[in-house]
């Protein structure tokens, strides 16, 4: 399927329900699209659904979500001001991380998805959404408390995209909310100077 034909987001969902290339949606109960505003001008790509990501069908509405939904309320966001999707629709069984084969699979969907919600700022949340998206082996450390500019087909201009820890590597190591409050300000400066948002409270 060319997916570039596909032009808008509900034909893009009904192209991922129809796509049989990633073998763990024979083990999810749900296919995971995403969550939040489709015109916000910013997308949140996560590594993957959980156990009640699955049963719901929405990403990040488990322990992990209470904790993003907590950063995103610290600096005046919430989920109607953000769009939010994973590098794959389906649960790992075991919660386990996705291998890149499966991440490879879904990237083109994930491509199209950016190119249709034409966002201003992408956020990477965690590792394997930094490995699925920029094709790299690295880890996030490479790529944090910078702004990339990440090109995708069909859209005209690069994004501005930067990538933060995932929400549940935050609950593990409590220590490195330190530096993901350092991530916020970075993503609600950039807002401000986009004019994706208003500058009022940054602390
Ligand atoms: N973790 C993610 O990366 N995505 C979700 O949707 C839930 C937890």
């Amino acid at each position: 399927m060319d997916l570039g034909q596909v032009g808008t987001l509900e034909e893009l969902r009904a192209a991922v329900e129809g796509f049989h290339g990633c073998a763990l949606r024979e083990g999810a109960q749900r296919t995971v699209f995403s969550d939040g505003n489709p015109a916000a001008e910013i997308m949140l790509i996560g590594e993957a659904p959980g156990a009640e990501e699955d049963r719901q069908g929405k990403p990040f509405v488990g322990r992990s979500g209470q904790l993003l939904d907590k950063m995103l309320l610290a600096i005046g966001l919430d989920r109607k001001s953000v769009y939010i999707t994973n590098t794959i629709f389906w649960r790992p069984p075991d919660n386990r991380t996705p291998t890149p084969a499966e991440t490879l699979s879904c990237r083109p969907f994930l491509l199209r998805h950016i190119a249709l919600v034409k966002p201003k700022i992408i956020v990477l949340v965690g590792g394997t959404a930094v490995k699925s998206v920029l094709q790299t082996t690295d880890g996030i450390g490479k790529y944090r408390k910078r702004w990339m500019g990440f090109e995708v087909p069909g859209l005209a201009e690069p994004v501005a995209m930067m990538a933060t820890f995932h929400p549940a590597y935050l609950l593990r190591n409590p220590p490195a909310k330190t530096d993901a409050w350092e991530d916020l300000k970075m993503l609600k400066k950039k807002a401000v100077e986009l004019g994706v948002m208003e500058e009022e409270m940054v602390q």
